[in-house]
């Protein structure tokens, strides 16, 4: 497809800051959904997104369900590089309780927890904490922090 090969060819030879629609914040796109009303959870998909700043900007401004169409994946790689992608997660440690409400649940270690999320993603750290419940027992927690890898 002849577009979908400029485009291609656009974002991979050329900086990301060095095209003519270039913008540091992306102002009047955000001043006019803000101006709209739009719920900070209402879905936004930005068609034609490229690597643009946009999202990143809404994510900033509170909104959060948003969606980037573009013909370009390395645009979008672009994109998704710079937005990063971390998560946080929070469980049981390998020491805490075997059940929740009478559940049966799964205990993690860091490297167990890590593995979960794949390859795609770099452990940067894990902490555990020893919570105490209303009723005085100790539970412990298990916390891992993960970054995804730029393509
Ligand atoms: C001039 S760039 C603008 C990118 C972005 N909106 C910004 O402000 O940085 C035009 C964008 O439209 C995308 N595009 C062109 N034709 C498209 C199509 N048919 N469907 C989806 N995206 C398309 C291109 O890949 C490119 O990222």
């Amino acid at each position: 497809m002849a577009d979908k090969s400029h485009w291609e060819k656009v974002y991979s030879t050329r900086a990301i800051d060095d095209v003519s629609w270039y913008q540091t914040h992306a102002e009047r796109s955000l001043k006019l959904i803000r101006e709209l009303g739009i719920a900070k959870d209402a879905p936004i998909i930005d068609v034609g997104g490229g690597a643009s700043v946009l999202v990143g900007d809404l994510l900033d401004n509170g909104y959060s369900n948003l969606a980037v169409l573009d013909l370009s994946a390395a645009a979008l790689c672009a994109a998704r590089a710079r937005l990063g992608g971390h998560v946080i997660v929070a469980t049981f440690a390998e020491d805490g309780p075997t059940e929740c409400s009478g559940l049966p649940v799964m205990r993690y270690d860091a490297a167990h927890l890590h593995g979960e999320f794949g390859a795609p993603f770099e452990l940067l750290g894990h902490e555990r904490e020893t919570h105490l419940t209303p009723a005085g027992r100790t539970q412990s927690f298990l916390y891992c922090f993960c970054r995804r890898q730029p393509h």
